[in-house]
């Protein structure tokens, strides 16, 4: 077992704890008030996005494989994992690893912010008593849960190639519940995937999804759309446009309006007021 103290807030009152015992990837200790709260929670299942980017070097395939929960918007959003709304705003605690330089971490919290100013997200520190939260790390590729999973759950953003406002975003979507645009239940009409040139490990991330796609489109622009070429075993495409098969996809700089508007619409957003966005730590 392997035990790592990551913060001390306002000692003794507040200690987050991971732990690691083997295959149960992260246990966590919270201490409020002398009290222990304890959850142990072995892995569920997570998508891996080294392959959503060419620049990352650091190929994630572990021990989960999303096989049979894996699923725009998860299932799963109908049964749970959405954050909970609080009056008007969804507010989800972050954890920002110490293994970050400030530079690295004005990249995630800029990420985190475009989400406090464009929904009725709220990314907000970590505090005692948070039982739910993101922890943000720097482990091995770019990847994350889908939808909120109970007591904590990593986002892992790795320094060596997933610190840009595209994956950032990309991840967190994946944490509020939304899925690749490729695996929506409406995919087949827009795009046709080539398993015959998808590296085999990486075919369940191409798996058609009964998604909630809440009534907005196919969008190729989507931050949560796959390149062309993405998982390909051959260099030759994975996903083609039914369209325009030499469409190029899979570049998108930044969460597009449907991205924004899904979320909006999976949260029920209202008019909200739209906070100052300046980078702070
Ligand atoms: C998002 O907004 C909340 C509430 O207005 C604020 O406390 C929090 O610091 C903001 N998050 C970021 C990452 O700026
Ligand atoms: C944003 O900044 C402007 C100028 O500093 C200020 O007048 C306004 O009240 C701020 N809005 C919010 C929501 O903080
Ligand atoms: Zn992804």
């Amino acid at each position: 077992m392997k035990t790592q103290i990551l913060n001390l807030n306002n000692w003794p009152r507040c200690i987050l704890v991971l732990c690691n015992f083997g295959f149960v990837e992260f246990l966590q200790i919270v201490l409020c008030n002398w009290y222990f709260i304890f959850s142990a929670k072995p892995i569920k299942y997570k998508t891996a996005d080294s392959m959503t980017k060419k620049e990352t070097a650091v190929l994630y395939d572990d021990i989960a494989k999303p096989k049979t929960l894996s699923r725009n918007a998860d299932p799963c959003t109908a049964k749970g994992c959405k954050w909970p709304k609080s009056g008007s705003y969804v507010y989800v605690p972050y954890f920002i690893s110490e293994s970050y330089s400030q530079k690295e971490r004005s990249i995630i919290i800029r990420g985190l912010q475009s989400f406090n100013v464009s929904t009725c997200i709220r990314f907000v520190p970590w505090k005692c008593g948070d039982r739910d939260f993101i922890y943000i790390e720097n482990k091995d590729g770019c990847w994350s849960y889908v939808g909120r999973q109970d007591g904590g759950q990593y986002i892992s953003l790795n320094k060596g190639g997933c610190l840009h406002q595209s994956v950032v975003q990309h991840e967190v979507l994946h944490a509020l519940g939304f899925n690749h645009e490729q695996v929506r239940s409406d995919r087949d009409t827009y795009v046709r995937i080539l398993f015959e040139n998808i590296l085999p490990d990486l075919k369940y991330n191409f798996e058609k999804i009964e998604t909630n796609n809440l009534g907005t489109p196919y969008d190729f622009n989507s931050v949560m759309e796959y390149r062309n070429d993405a998982a390909s075993k051959n260099g030759k495409p994975t996903i083609v446009a039914k369209c325009n098969p030499n469409l190029k996809f899979g570049n998108a700089k930044e969460m597009s309006a449907n991205d924004i508007l899904r979320i909006k619409r999976l949260y029920e957003c209202c008019e909200y007021p739209v906070d100052n966005y300046t980078v702070s730590n």
